[in-house]
């Protein structure tokens, strides 16, 4: 079920700053904006992205995965209910550090995206950045991709890409990727918002 205006309902899951959130939120605002943003949820607490969704006007959610332990699905219950609550049609990881469980992802199968700062099926997983750089790289950057069980292995979305400078260090390198991350993933969920409502 869209928005009355047709959009499709997403929600964005955080853990951290939340910078390609904001991104998402911003892209939004466009009136011609495939998408629109029911909800924001974080993991963590403490997440600075949590202020800037509330002062952007979007509601958000501390779901803090610790009182859960080592239950990784019982976390997921308690985010699903609120997923399901607000009618989200559409999942967009941004910065959300951890594993899921094939329990949510089969729930969202087809409609859940991340994005990656790497240029997958280069450097799954962590330090994508530093690796790229050891490996001698020429160029680098961010992938937005579905998520399936494997981690960061889903079918590919859309890639953006950047130069990799003979003086980069992996925070030079991270900051030029997540300014490349900020233009990708509004285009790529507005795109891929687009292709479902029209099924
Ligand atoms: C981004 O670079 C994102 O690609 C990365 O975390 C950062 C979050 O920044 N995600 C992953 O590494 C997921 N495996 P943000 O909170 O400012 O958007």
């Amino acid at each position: 079920m869209s928005d009355a205006d047709g959009r499709v309902r997403a929600a964005i899951l955080i853990s951290g700053a939340g910078s390609n959130m904001t991104a998402l939120i911003e892209a939004a605002r466009r009136p011609e904006s495939a998408y629109s943003v029911a909800l924001v949820v974080s993991n963590n607490p403490d997440a600075g992205g949590l202020a800037l969704a509330a002062a952007q006007g979007v509601e958000t959610i501390a779901i803090d995965h610790r009182p859960f332990g080592k239950d990784r699905t019982a976390h997921e219950a308690a985010v699903q209910v609120e997923l399901e609550r607000r009618r989200v049609e559409v999942v967009a990881l941004a910065g959300y550090m951890r594993l899921l469980t094939p329990w949510l992802v089969s729930r969202w199968e087809g409609r859940m995206l991340n994005i990656h700062p790497s240029l997958l099926p280069l450097y799954p997983g962590l330090d994508t950045h530093s690796r790229a750089i050891a490996a001698g790289d020429a160029e680098a950057g961010c992938t937005v991709h579905l998520v399936t069980e494997g981690v960061d292995e889903g079918p590919i979305l859309d890639q953006a890409r950047v130069p990799i400078l003979p003086d980069d260090t992996p925070a030079s390198l991270a900051q030029r990727v997540l300014a490349a991350e900020h233009g990708l993933y509004p285009k790529a969920l507005d795109a891929f918002c687009a292709r479902i409502r029209s099924l």
